[in-house]
């Protein structure tokens, strides 16, 4: 039997958040330049949210850009950006009935990147199946930092008081508010490392790590880590007695 035929479609992760890693090696194997394997890359966020969608997938989440990305050489951002702009879909998404989202430092963005984001949010708002995240000038520790500056913003108003602040209400002050922690987080590319990826949300999350580089990464990939993930006992510090 096939991975998809032994998934547990009762059991389905809600959350999966992923890690798309390996473009530009992708490309350098292919003799051609960072950008090419960025391009490859657009085309997987498509065929891999078709399929989350399929499958049953509330929020998929694509750590698509980090904070430590600025860092790299102008032309490969000034590629990335010119990239996200042709590359968000609406027809795909409401195809799909995907609602879209964004979450990050997105000041940061080009403004007209910034416009098409918006307004794809706007036009897939009321789609309810799943909603797409993208993860862009994201990194967790500008997350929880920006969380902290909202809660001291709080407490000196008056509106919140230091007591008050407990795990939920951290969580609550997070951009990803509006979404549970991921259950299954997936890693491409063959690094074993979070580089600053949903580092609060994923506590309790099962971790997942393949070689393939996104560009290679397909839906049958997808749905082997879904069955691995159904194969594990999630304890949540309890004893297994307790959980089974
Ligand atoms: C992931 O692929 C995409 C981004 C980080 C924007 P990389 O560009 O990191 O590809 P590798 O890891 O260098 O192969
Ligand atoms: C993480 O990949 C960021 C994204 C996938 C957007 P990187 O390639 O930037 O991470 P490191 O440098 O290998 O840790
Ligand atoms: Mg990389």
């Amino acid at each position: 039997m096939s991975d998809k035929e032994q998934i547990d479609l009762n059991r389905i992760p809600q959350h999966v958040a992923i890690i798309m890693d390996g473009n530009g090696r992708w490309a350098k194997q292919r003799g051609q330049e960072r950008s090419y394997g960025h391009r490859a890359g657009a085309e997987t966020v498509h065929a891999i949210a078709e399929e989350a969608a399929r499958l049953g997938i509330k929020f998929l989440t694509l750590y698509t850009f980090s904070t430590e990305n600025w860092n790299r050489p102008t032309n490969e951002v000034t590629a990335i950006m010119n990239l996200l702009i042709d590359s968000i879909e609406e027809e795909t998404f409401m195809n799909n009935n995907i609602s879209f989202r964004i979450v990050g430092d997105i000041n940061k963005l080009p403004k007209d990147l910034q416009k098409r984001l918006y307004d794809c949010i706007e036009h897939t708002s009321s789609n309810t199946g799943m909603c797409l995240v993208l993860a862009l000038s994201y990194s967790s520790r500008w997350e929880i930092t920006d969380a902290a500056r909202k809660i001291a913003i709080e407490i000196s108003k008056g509106e919140l008081s230091p007591e008050e602040i407990d795990c939920k209400c951290i969580s609550a002050h997070l951009a990803t508010n509006f979404m549970p922690d991921p259950d299954l987080l997936i890693r491409t590319g063959g690094e074993i490392r979070l580089s600053n990826y949903l580092l609060w949300q994923c506590a309790y999350s099962e971790l997942y790590f393949c070689e393939t580089f996104w560009p290679d990464f397909k839906e049958e990939e997808l749905q082997k880590a879904i069955y691995d993930y159904q194969k594990r006992e999630r304890r949540f510090g309890k004893t297994s007695e307790q959980v089974s």
